[in-house]
């Protein structure tokens, strides 16, 4: 049985799987937010800065200040964003390293399941946003089979394969986000469900694709040959393939977001 963490150390690898799925949903999480231009943005769990491109390519914002444990994917953020109003800093959840209420937007995107003390994490998303600012987040609705690679993870329990799951899953949750929203005094609280779909050419790039997110990699690394071609040909059968060979992939992540009261 595989015990290995989920790790971020491969920037190229995240983006080509999770950073597209992280847009797909990103966009509409920020059609909701509807933020105005010149806004301050903290990204905390930024990663490649997949989230942050969006917040650049649609936001017009001020600057944003992104904080991730994962050099290797701050590497990747950092030349993303070389030459725009960024920093990029090495570090976690709390405490996180911004001054009290210097931020209108604190945000996480596919992060909160990862925070070991999910509550901690919201209290310093608080505490860096002004009065009035927005704290918001999404995550995959991983209990809700609305993880990317939901079918990919039924078969291999279904091969015996331990799915590694997040740290703090339950806080993907859309009552328990509402909950951790609600007790960091948040006001105007309003919850969402985002589902979004992700067509793949063929189903082999939909296989190679899936296998490349952080957690079937780790969840699948110790496995045989033979054992990894019946899960492929398992997974095969299960998903939905076009008359034109495509694989329409479908996830679903929550949402929460709040004001600062003033
Ligand atoms: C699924 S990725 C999301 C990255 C990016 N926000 C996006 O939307 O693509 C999860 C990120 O959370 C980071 N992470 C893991 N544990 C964390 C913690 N305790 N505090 C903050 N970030 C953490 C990882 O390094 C990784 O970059």
């Amino acid at each position: 049985m595989n015990d290995r963490p989920i790790v971020f150390d491969d920037g190229d690898s995240y983006e080509k799987m999770m950073g597209v799925w992280s847009r797909s949903v990103g966009g509409l999480f920020i059609d909701w937010l509807n933020p105005a231009a010149g806004l301050r943005w903290a990204d905390i769990g930024c990663g490649t800065g997949a989230f942050s491109q969006l917040v650049f390519d649609r936001c017009a914002p001020a600057r944003l200040d992104g904080v991730d444990p994962s050099n290797e994917q701050l590497d990747y953020a950092r030349k993303r964003f070389a030459g725009k109003q960024t920093a990029f800093v090495q570090g976690g959840a709390y405490p996180l390293p911004w001054p009290d209420d210097s931020f209108d937007l604190a945000i996480m995107a596919l992060v909160i399941f990862f925070v070991p003390d999910p509550a901690k994490g919201v209290a310093e998303m608080v505490r860096v946003t002004r009065p009035g600012g927005v704290v918001a987040a999404y995550a995959w609705d991983v209990l809700g089979e609305g993880f990317p690679t939901a079918a990919l993870q039924t078969e291999m329990r279904a091969h015996g394969i331990k799915v590694v799951l997040p740290p703090s899953v339950e806080a993907s949750r859309l009552e328990r986000m509402r909950d951790l929203w609600e007790c960091a005094g948040l006001v105007d609280l309003e919850t969402r469900v985002f589902p979004t779909h992700r067509v793949f050419e063929s189903f082999e790039q939909f296989w190679d694709i899936s296998i490349m997110s952080s957690s079937t990699r780790a969840a699948l690394a110790d496995v045989d040959a033979a054992t990894r071609d019946d899960l492929k040909a398992a997974l095969r059968a299960r998903v939905k393939i076009d008359s034109g060979g495509r694989v329409d992939a479908r996830a679903h992540a929550n949402a929460a977001r709040g004001r600062k009261a003033h």
